[in-house]
Protein backbone atom coordinates (compact mmCIF):
# COMPACT_ATOMS: atom_id res chain seq x y z
CA UNK A 1 0.00 0.00 0.00
CA UNK A 2 0.97 3.54 -0.90
CA UNK A 3 -0.31 6.89 0.18
CA UNK A 4 1.73 10.28 -0.32
CA UNK A 5 2.72 12.52 1.88
CA UNK A 6 3.41 16.17 2.05
CA UNK A 7 4.48 19.25 4.07
CA UNK A 8 1.90 21.78 4.21
CA UNK A 9 3.57 24.02 1.18
CA UNK A 10 2.99 21.63 -1.17
CA UNK A 11 -0.16 20.11 -0.33
CA UNK A 12 -2.10 21.43 -3.14
CA UNK A 13 0.75 19.33 -5.60
CA UNK A 14 0.44 16.10 -3.73
CA UNK A 15 -3.64 16.51 -2.82
CA UNK A 16 -4.15 16.71 -6.95
CA UNK A 17 -2.38 13.72 -7.14
CA UNK A 18 -3.87 11.49 -4.43
CA UNK A 19 -7.25 12.50 -5.88
CA UNK A 20 -6.21 11.38 -9.39
CA UNK A 21 -4.75 7.89 -8.08
CA UNK A 22 -7.26 7.42 -5.23
CA UNK A 23 -4.64 7.15 -2.47
CA UNK A 24 -4.27 8.67 1.11
CA UNK A 25 -3.10 12.55 1.51
CA UNK A 26 -0.81 12.38 4.72
CA UNK A 27 0.39 15.54 6.35
CA UNK A 28 1.72 13.87 9.61
CA UNK A 29 3.41 10.92 9.20
CA UNK A 30 7.14 9.02 10.25
CA UNK A 31 8.87 6.77 7.50
CA UNK A 32 9.90 4.13 10.70
CA UNK A 33 5.87 3.01 10.78
CA UNK A 34 5.42 0.64 8.18
CA UNK A 35 2.23 -0.72 9.98
CA UNK A 36 -0.37 0.79 7.33
CA UNK A 37 1.79 2.01 4.29
CA UNK A 38 4.82 0.15 2.38
CA UNK A 39 5.99 3.29 0.86
CA UNK A 40 5.43 7.09 0.68
CA UNK A 41 5.84 9.49 -1.88
CA UNK A 42 6.89 12.52 0.06
CA UNK A 43 6.34 15.98 -1.44
CA UNK A 44 9.10 18.17 0.35
CA UNK A 45 11.41 20.74 0.41
CA UNK A 46 14.13 18.16 -0.94
CA UNK A 47 11.49 17.69 -3.90
CA UNK A 48 9.13 14.11 -4.34
CA UNK A 49 10.76 10.95 -3.35
CA UNK A 50 9.58 7.90 -2.89
CA UNK A 51 10.13 6.65 0.55
CA UNK A 52 9.76 2.79 1.77
CA UNK A 53 8.89 2.91 5.71
CA UNK A 54 10.25 0.75 8.05
CA UNK A 55 12.89 0.81 10.64
CA UNK A 56 15.38 -0.94 8.06
CA UNK A 57 14.04 0.77 5.20
CA UNK A 58 16.52 1.87 1.72
CA UNK A 59 16.96 4.75 1.21
CA UNK A 60 14.54 6.83 -1.02
CA UNK A 61 14.15 6.88 -4.87
CA UNK A 62 14.11 10.61 -6.86
CA UNK A 63 14.79 12.10 -9.98
CA UNK A 64 18.56 13.57 -9.89
CA UNK A 65 20.45 14.62 -12.87
CA UNK A 66 22.12 16.94 -10.90
CA UNK A 67 24.55 14.55 -8.76
CA UNK A 68 24.94 10.94 -8.01
CA UNK A 69 25.19 8.28 -10.64
CA UNK A 70 23.25 9.99 -13.76
CA UNK A 71 25.58 12.58 -13.24
CA UNK A 72 28.43 11.03 -13.06
CA UNK A 73 27.79 8.84 -16.32
CA UNK A 74 26.78 12.48 -17.84
CA UNK A 75 30.62 13.38 -16.71
CA UNK A 76 32.44 9.47 -17.03
CA UNK A 77 30.56 7.02 -18.97
CA UNK A 78 31.97 6.86 -22.57
CA UNK A 79 29.76 9.70 -24.24
CA UNK A 80 28.92 8.19 -27.87
CA UNK A 81 30.93 4.68 -27.26
CA UNK A 82 28.01 3.42 -25.12
CA UNK A 83 25.54 0.82 -26.17
CA UNK A 84 22.82 2.75 -26.11
CA UNK A 85 24.18 5.54 -28.36
CA UNK A 86 25.11 3.14 -31.02
CA UNK A 87 21.82 1.34 -30.71
CA UNK A 88 20.10 4.89 -31.24
CA UNK A 89 22.42 5.99 -34.18
CA UNK A 90 23.94 9.21 -32.28
CA UNK A 91 26.91 9.90 -33.36
CA UNK A 92 29.14 13.48 -34.31
CA UNK A 93 27.46 14.15 -37.67
CA UNK A 94 23.96 12.94 -36.84
CA UNK A 95 21.82 14.04 -33.65
CA UNK A 96 18.77 11.62 -33.89
CA UNK A 97 15.36 12.80 -32.72
CA UNK A 98 14.34 10.13 -29.79
CA UNK A 99 10.79 9.13 -28.87
CA UNK A 100 11.21 7.63 -25.08
CA UNK A 101 7.84 6.50 -24.38
CA UNK A 102 8.70 4.10 -21.31
CA UNK A 103 10.34 7.59 -19.75
CA UNK A 104 10.23 6.06 -15.82
CA UNK A 105 12.90 7.57 -13.70
CA UNK A 106 14.58 9.15 -17.03
CA UNK A 107 17.80 8.08 -16.54
CA UNK A 108 18.16 6.53 -20.22
CA UNK A 109 16.70 9.92 -21.72
CA UNK A 110 19.15 12.13 -19.83
CA UNK A 111 21.93 10.26 -21.35
CA UNK A 112 20.53 10.47 -24.48
CA UNK A 113 20.02 14.24 -24.36
CA UNK A 114 23.87 14.47 -22.72
CA UNK A 115 24.91 13.50 -26.28
CA UNK A 116 23.30 15.91 -27.91
CA UNK A 117 19.71 14.33 -28.88
CA UNK A 118 16.38 15.94 -28.53
CA UNK A 119 14.07 13.54 -26.20
CA UNK A 120 10.54 13.63 -26.11
CA UNK A 121 9.46 11.51 -23.23
CA UNK A 122 6.16 9.57 -22.18
CA UNK A 123 4.88 8.07 -18.63
CA UNK A 124 2.06 6.72 -17.86
CA UNK A 125 2.30 6.05 -14.15
CA UNK A 126 1.30 9.11 -12.28
CA UNK A 127 3.41 8.38 -9.56
CA UNK A 128 6.70 8.32 -11.63
CA UNK A 129 5.76 11.08 -13.61
CA UNK A 130 5.33 13.09 -10.39
CA UNK A 131 8.79 11.74 -9.54
CA UNK A 132 10.47 12.47 -13.23
CA UNK A 133 8.32 16.16 -13.20
CA UNK A 134 10.39 17.00 -10.25
CA UNK A 135 13.55 16.23 -11.18
CA UNK A 136 13.16 17.88 -14.44
CA UNK A 137 12.17 21.25 -12.82
CA UNK A 138 15.09 20.79 -10.22
CA UNK A 139 17.27 20.39 -13.13
CA UNK A 140 15.93 23.54 -14.47
CA UNK A 141 16.93 25.91 -11.87
CA UNK A 142 19.97 24.66 -11.17
CA UNK A 143 22.77 27.39 -11.96
CA UNK A 144 24.95 24.57 -14.11
CA UNK A 145 24.90 26.01 -17.88
CA UNK A 146 25.39 22.03 -18.87
CA UNK A 147 22.61 21.15 -17.11
CA UNK A 148 20.51 23.71 -18.22
CA UNK A 149 21.53 22.68 -21.97
CA UNK A 150 20.88 19.35 -21.52
CA UNK A 151 17.52 19.90 -19.96
CA UNK A 152 16.61 22.24 -22.78
CA UNK A 153 16.31 19.16 -24.72
CA UNK A 154 14.21 16.69 -22.94
CA UNK A 155 10.67 17.05 -23.22
CA UNK A 156 8.09 15.57 -20.90
CA UNK A 157 4.64 14.63 -21.37
CA UNK A 158 2.55 12.25 -19.44
CA UNK A 159 0.29 9.43 -20.65
CA UNK A 160 -0.01 6.96 -22.97
CA UNK A 161 2.98 6.36 -25.11
CA UNK A 162 0.61 4.14 -27.97
CA UNK A 163 -1.85 6.83 -28.13
CA UNK A 164 1.18 9.59 -28.36
CA UNK A 165 2.94 7.66 -30.88
CA UNK A 166 -0.44 6.90 -32.91
CA UNK A 167 -0.58 10.98 -32.68
CA UNK A 168 2.78 11.33 -34.01
CA UNK A 169 3.35 9.01 -36.74
CA UNK A 170 6.59 9.41 -38.38
CA UNK A 171 8.13 12.22 -36.42
CA UNK A 172 10.84 10.54 -34.43
CA UNK A 173 13.68 9.21 -35.75
CA UNK A 174 14.23 6.41 -33.70
CA UNK A 175 11.59 5.20 -30.81
CA UNK A 176 13.16 3.76 -27.81
CA UNK A 177 11.09 1.21 -25.72
CA UNK A 178 12.29 -0.15 -21.98
CA UNK A 179 9.28 -1.66 -20.76
CA UNK A 180 9.61 -3.39 -16.94
CA UNK A 181 10.29 -6.79 -17.25
CA UNK A 182 9.07 -9.33 -14.71
CA UNK A 183 12.04 -9.71 -12.65
CA UNK A 184 12.37 -12.42 -9.84
CA UNK A 185 13.00 -10.27 -6.62
CA UNK A 186 15.80 -12.78 -5.88
CA UNK A 187 17.82 -13.18 -9.01
CA UNK A 188 17.28 -9.41 -9.47
CA UNK A 189 21.10 -8.10 -8.79
CA UNK A 190 19.15 -4.00 -8.04
CA UNK A 191 19.78 -1.89 -5.36
CA UNK A 192 17.12 -2.13 -2.83
CA UNK A 193 15.89 0.95 -3.65
CA UNK A 194 15.24 0.16 -6.88
CA UNK A 195 12.61 -2.72 -6.16
CA UNK A 196 10.58 0.14 -4.66
CA UNK A 197 10.73 1.46 -8.19
CA UNK A 198 9.88 -1.75 -9.61
CA UNK A 199 6.66 -2.51 -7.04
CA UNK A 200 5.33 0.78 -8.00
CA UNK A 201 5.08 0.21 -11.65
CA UNK A 202 4.99 -3.75 -11.86
CA UNK A 203 5.64 -5.47 -14.85
CA UNK A 204 4.68 -3.97 -18.14
CA UNK A 205 2.55 -7.13 -20.12
CA UNK A 206 1.32 -5.11 -22.66
CA UNK A 207 4.87 -4.18 -24.05
CA UNK A 208 3.46 -6.15 -27.72
CA UNK A 209 1.12 -3.16 -28.40
CA UNK A 210 3.94 -0.55 -27.44
CA UNK A 211 6.46 -2.42 -30.04
CA UNK A 212 3.63 -2.61 -32.86
CA UNK A 213 2.71 1.14 -32.13
CA UNK A 214 6.27 2.16 -32.35
CA UNK A 215 6.96 -0.06 -35.47
CA UNK A 216 4.27 1.95 -36.86
CA UNK A 217 5.47 5.11 -35.69
CA UNK A 218 9.02 5.46 -36.13
CA UNK A 219 10.74 7.20 -38.88
CA UNK A 220 14.01 5.15 -39.14
CA UNK A 221 14.75 2.88 -35.73
CA UNK A 222 12.82 1.11 -32.65
CA UNK A 223 15.19 0.85 -30.02
CA UNK A 224 13.96 -2.05 -27.23
CA UNK A 225 16.14 -2.33 -24.35
CA UNK A 226 15.78 -5.97 -22.54
CA UNK A 227 17.41 -7.68 -19.94
CA UNK A 228 20.51 -9.90 -21.67
CA UNK A 229 18.58 -13.54 -21.47
CA UNK A 230 15.25 -12.28 -22.26
CA UNK A 231 13.35 -12.87 -25.08
CA UNK A 232 12.57 -10.38 -27.62
CA UNK A 233 9.15 -8.93 -27.21
CA UNK A 234 6.42 -11.22 -28.94
CA UNK A 235 9.05 -13.15 -30.09
CA UNK A 236 9.76 -10.26 -32.69
CA UNK A 237 13.20 -11.19 -33.79
CA UNK A 238 15.13 -7.56 -34.61
CA UNK A 239 17.42 -6.80 -37.34
CA UNK A 240 20.18 -6.75 -34.98
CA UNK A 241 21.28 -6.38 -31.60
CA UNK A 242 23.67 -4.85 -29.22
CA UNK A 243 24.90 -6.93 -26.10
CA UNK A 244 26.27 -5.57 -22.88
CA UNK A 245 27.41 -6.36 -19.79
CA UNK A 246 23.52 -5.90 -18.07
CA UNK A 247 21.70 -5.77 -20.93
CA UNK A 248 20.74 -5.90 -24.51
CA UNK A 249 19.69 -3.52 -26.94
CA UNK A 250 17.15 -5.07 -29.78
CA UNK A 251 17.22 -2.72 -32.68
CA UNK A 252 14.71 -2.76 -35.30
CA UNK A 253 16.01 -0.82 -38.43
CA UNK A 254 13.08 0.49 -40.69
CA UNK A 255 15.28 2.70 -43.07
CA UNK A 256 18.27 3.87 -43.22
CA UNK A 257 19.05 6.62 -40.04
CA UNK A 258 19.71 9.65 -41.93
CA UNK A 259 18.20 13.72 -41.59
CA UNK A 260 14.47 13.84 -42.82
CA UNK A 261 15.08 15.12 -46.29
C1 LIG B 1 11.86 0.02 -16.90
S1 LIG B 1 11.05 1.54 -16.70
C2 LIG B 1 11.96 2.61 -17.77
C3 LIG B 1 13.22 3.14 -17.16
C4 LIG B 1 13.84 4.23 -18.00
N1 LIG B 1 14.35 3.72 -19.25
C5 LIG B 1 14.93 4.94 -17.25
O1 LIG B 1 16.04 5.07 -17.80
O2 LIG B 1 14.68 5.42 -16.12
C6 LIG B 1 9.58 1.39 -17.65
C7 LIG B 1 8.63 2.60 -17.53
O3 LIG B 1 7.82 2.66 -18.71
C8 LIG B 1 6.51 3.00 -18.34
N2 LIG B 1 5.65 2.46 -19.42
C9 LIG B 1 5.57 1.18 -19.85
N3 LIG B 1 4.72 1.04 -20.86
C10 LIG B 1 4.22 2.29 -21.11
C11 LIG B 1 3.26 2.81 -22.04
N4 LIG B 1 2.64 2.00 -22.91
N5 LIG B 1 2.98 4.12 -22.01
C12 LIG B 1 3.61 4.94 -21.11
N6 LIG B 1 4.53 4.51 -20.20
C13 LIG B 1 4.82 3.20 -20.20
C14 LIG B 1 6.31 2.32 -16.99
O4 LIG B 1 5.27 2.94 -16.26
C15 LIG B 1 7.68 2.50 -16.35
O5 LIG B 1 7.76 3.68 -15.59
Amino acid sequence: MLAIAAEPPFVAAAKALSEQIGAELLIEWSLDDDSRFEQLLVFDTGGVSLCPTGRKRPGPVQVDFLSGAVNHRRQFGGGQGQQIAKACGVSSAFKPYIADMTAGLGRDAFVLATLGSTVQMVERNPLVAALLRDGLERAQSTDDPTIVEIIKRLHFTPGQSVEWLNAHQGEADVVYVDPMFPHSQKSARVKKEMLAFRSLVGADEDSAELLEAALGSARCRVVVKRPRKAPCIAGRQPDYALEGKSGRFDIYALRKLAPAQ
